[in-house]
């Protein structure tokens, strides 16, 4: 599972845009996707069209009141490959519910790992709301990928410097963080200062700028008015074309990775690590694990093809992987947990 945090600031810089025709493109290549609008402002729900009462506002507060979710209807089904969870205008007084819960950083990573139990799906999109306040926060720390999109004309280097300073946060607390990706959009690649502009920040940005831009392009913002993604409103548009070039950039980043997620469910009060073949056999912080929720600890990584023997490690002591029944004597008299990835 890839989770795609859509973050800028920045209001108006395409983060709505982005996140709902980027998660239309990813489901017509035939990957089961859910949208996420993470925004009190609910644009995105707006755009893709909410009749149901389903919204991630209540969805997260019963997760901060540790109960259990619905049977059902977590999700509203827009096709297939499609789905969404909107959101509602209490997500704002959610947030602040938020700042007084033991799972403040966290609420967002339980119940995506509660939700992925039921649907399973290979891409999550969320869109945030333009700050980095806590409900972002949350988004960055359950994220594979936090996408930015920039636009020329309100583009600041302040605004990627704060992006990183709160992803150097986020390492701090799960060990890990999201991998920045930056988007040019609305950039009209004709004019000589765009053109200087974009050569400028690309030298600035490196490898994690996209190689596709978006195009201005007057369908997108039409199709969003009409409650309709871009390949639904006009599939022959600019905008079309650009949003299946980022679902092909973006599904090639992870091509011939398995995103496979380990958790173990223990009552350690230390830190738990994964430790084996992927890591040499350190301990490292990149591999910790994250407390979920009372005594569930969990880690997702992109695995290629292969065979790994692994293990936990708390404290001093190790575990094999609970989930796991392929279990192999290792050469010190333990046991080790063995994966192989197709
Ligand atoms: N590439 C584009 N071409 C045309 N209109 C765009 C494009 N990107 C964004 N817009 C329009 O600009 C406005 C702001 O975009 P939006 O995605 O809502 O930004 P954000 O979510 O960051 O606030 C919307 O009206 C949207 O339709
Ligand atoms: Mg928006």
């Amino acid at each position: 599972m890839k989770i795609i945090s859509v973050v800028n600031q920045k209001g108006g810089c395409g983060k709505t845009i982005t996140s709902i025709n980027l998660a239309a493109a990813l489901s017509r290549k035939k990957s089961n996707v859910l949208l996420i609008d993470l925004d009190p402002q609910g644009h995105a729900t707006s755009a893709l069209g909410n009749k149901s009462g389903i919204s991630i506002t209540a969805l997260l507060e019963k997760t901060i009141n540790d109960q259990p979710l619905p049977e059902k209807d977590i999700t509203v089904k827009l096709n297939e490959n499609l789905h969404i969870i909107p959101s509602s205008i209490g997500l704002a007084a959610t947030e602040h519910l938020l700042n007084n819960n033991k799972n403040k950083l966290q609420a967002l990573s339980i119940l995506i790992n509660k939700i992925n139990k039921i649907h399973n799906f290979d891409n999550i999109i969320i869109d945030c709301p333009p700050n980095l306040g806590l409900l972002t926060i949350n988004a960055l720390v359950v994220s594979t990928y936090a996408l930015s999109p920039l636009q020329l004309c309100n583009f600041s280097l302040n605004g990627v410097e704060m992006l990183k300073n709160i992803l150097i946060m986020v390492r701090e607390f799960k060990g890990s963080a999201p991998t920045p990706l930056y988007i040019f959009n609305q950039i009209d690649l004709r004019s000589r200062f765009s053109r200087e502009f974009a050569m400028r920040t690309g030298r600035i940005l490196g490898s994690s700028l996209l190689k596709t831009s978006i195009r201005k392009n007057i369908h997108l913002r039409e199709a969003a008015s009409y409650g309709k993604d871009i390949f639904t409103h006009k599939p022959a548009s600019n905008g079309a074309q650009d949003f299946q070039a980022l679902a092909d950039e973006i599904s090639k980043l992870t091509m011939g990775k398995t995103w496979t997620q380990f958790s173990i469910k223990a009552k350690h009060n230390d830190e738990v690590y994964l430790v084996g073949d992927f890591n040499n056999w350190q301990k490292n912080e990149q591999y910790k694990l994250m407390k979920l929720g009372e005594d569930i600890w969990t880690i997702t990584l992109p695995l290629s093809k292969g065979v790994y023997r692994y293990k936990f490690l708390s404290g001093n002591e190790w575990f094999t992987d609970p989930h796991n029944k392929v279990i192999e004597n290792d050469s010190y008299g333990g046991k080790n947990s063995l994966l192989t990835v197709q």
